[in-house]
């Protein structure tokens, strides 16, 4: 990916407003009787595999350039702040152009909690552990992005080493892979291949808040947005995987409050990833954005309270309605 490619993204994703989405259509039933207390509200889970206190997560953004090295900075003092677990941006860019992995060993070097580093599945499995290595990250994320790829004149057009990386990644990098779309969600047809290939953990990152077509549109000035017809809704994609079993399931794309956690966690996601709502903090002072995501936990826990749900496991049993 070239610097301003990467700067690109970040100015146009940050130029789009919160839109409605399908989360909106899920409606849940409080109680005025919830015999809890704000103090018995646990918000602790697993996060591949490895405990932290809340069920959401910085997701993958940036690296490459100085503005993306200025915001791997702000906001990997914020994931250690709150212990969050932290996605970097598409590490690739690491291969073509040595300069650019300060900007994201500057995660390491804030961070001391979950690191997951990030490719492409064009990368083999030594670039991969490079790619771990560099940052010492404690997971790898691998994202899948065809349409993307396909609308940019620059992008990809030959797919075919994509599901033997993947499957060779998973079976030899010895830490946990999470496969993932970038914003229009993961489709079945893509998840039944997935399973195939030995992967555990994906993050559907579903439609409903950035979109790489409308992104890429807006780049190129072609109007690409027709096919977003291919996207998969966040909270439909999870109510799609309702059955699953043998995969652990993350949610990202359009979580734009805690509600939208709350939900996202009914229907059966283990954590969220959040990217626009962390990018709009690192226009803030630091202090400011902390207070951010001060309240966004504190609003966790009253929606769980409302609930009168204490942890995060009896919130499976919730019922709701699709309206
Ligand atoms: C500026 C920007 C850059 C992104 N770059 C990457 C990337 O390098 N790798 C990746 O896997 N996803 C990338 N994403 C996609 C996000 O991880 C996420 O899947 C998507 O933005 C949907 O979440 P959101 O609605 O909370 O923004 C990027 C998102 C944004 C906003």
């Amino acid at each position: 990916m070239s610097k301003n490619r990467k700067d690109d993204h970040i100015n146009i994703a940050k130029s789009f407003k919160k839109k409605s989405n399908m989360f909106d259509k899920i409606l849940l039933e409080g109680t005025d009787l919830p015999d809890l207390s704000m103090d018995d509200i646990d918000l602790s889970t697993e996060f591949l595999g490895m405990k932290v206190p809340y069920p959401f997560y910085i997701n993958a953004m940036t690296g490459g350039s100085e503005k993306a090295h200025k915001i791997n900075e702000f906001l990997s003092k914020i994931a250690d702040h709150f212990n969050l677990p932290m996605v970097t941006g598409s590490q690739s860019i690491m291969f073509k152009d040595p300069s650019s992995i300060d900007s994201f060993k500057v995660i390491r070097n804030n961070h001391k909690g979950i690191i997951v580093g990030n490719i492409n599945p064009n990368m083999t499995l030594e670039q991969a552990q490079v790619a771990v290595s560099t940052i010492q990250a404690n997971a790898l994320s691998i994202h899948l992005n065809v349409i993307q790829e396909l609308v940019m004149n620059e992008g990809d057009r030959d797919f075919r080493l994509w599901s033997n990386h993947i499957e060779s990644v998973v079976k030899h990098l010895n830490k946990p892979v999470i496969v993932k779309q970038v914003g229009l969600g993961l489709s079945l047809k893509t998840i039944q291949k997935i399973k195939t290939l030995g992967v555990k953990y994906i993050d559907v990152s579903g439609s409903g808040g950035t979109s790489f077509i409308d992104i890429e549109s807006t780049r190129s000035a072609k109007d690409y947005s027709y096919l977003n017809d291919f996207s998969i809704d966040t909270a439909q994609a999870l109510i799609n995987l309702k059955n699953e079993k043998d995969l652990e399931i993350y949610a990202s794309g359009g979580i734009r409050h805690p509600l939208d956690v709350i939900k996202s966690l009914i229907l059966g996601a283990k954590a969220c990833g959040l990217s626009k709502w962390f990018l709009d903090l690192t226009d803030l002072e630091f202090a400011a954005a902390v207070k951010k995501v001060e309240e966004f936990i504190e609003d966790l826990k009253k929606i769980m309270l409302i609930l009168g749900v204490s942890s995060l496991k009896d919130l499976k049993q919730v019922t709701y309605n699709i309206v």
